[in-house]
């Protein structure tokens, strides 16, 4: 699926919303996302940190959780924090897989540019339970 650059623009500014109220006292490094629904709907997600390090959540999972839990289906999402070009990391690659190998992913630079990745190029081949 091609995401237009405006509706791409507009689903990164939903995720620098979100990244305000990440919850990382331990890290100090706040993530936002910002996932668009088949339906339209977009749903925020931020990372939550917990004193056990482990259990801490991350944003694009809360994002998806989110939308799992409204009925919707995922078909992009936009990952932001402090860093350029921050791409999701390796479980959240693999739990979203689960709703969309073809997910459109969206990052972005220091300098406010943009780019499109689809997540079957960040995880080929992913774990499935055969049917
Ligand atoms: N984090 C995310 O929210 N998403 C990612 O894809 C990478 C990492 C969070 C987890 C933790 O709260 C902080 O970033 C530092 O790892």
């Amino acid at each position: 699926m091609e995401l237009a650059p405006v509706v791409a623009q507009q689903l990164v500014n939903e995720a620098l919303k979100a990244q305000e109220r990440a919850y990382a006292p331990y890290s100090k490094f706040p993530v936002g996302a910002a996932l668009l629904a088949e339906d339209g709907r977009v749903f925020r997600g931020c990372n939550v940190e917990n004193a056990s390090f482990g259990l801490t959540t991350c944003a694009e999972r809360n994002a998806l959780a989110a939308a799992v839990v409204a009925g919707a289906r995922p078909l992009a999402i936009a990952v932001v924090g402090n860093q350029h070009d921050l791409l999701p990391c390796g479980a959240c690659r693999q739990v979203l897989a689960e709703f969309n190998p073809d997910l459109v992913v969206v990052t972005r630079s220091s300098a406010g540019v943009l780019t499109t990745r689809v997540l079957r190029q960040l995880l080929p081949e992913a774990f499935t339970l055969a049917p």
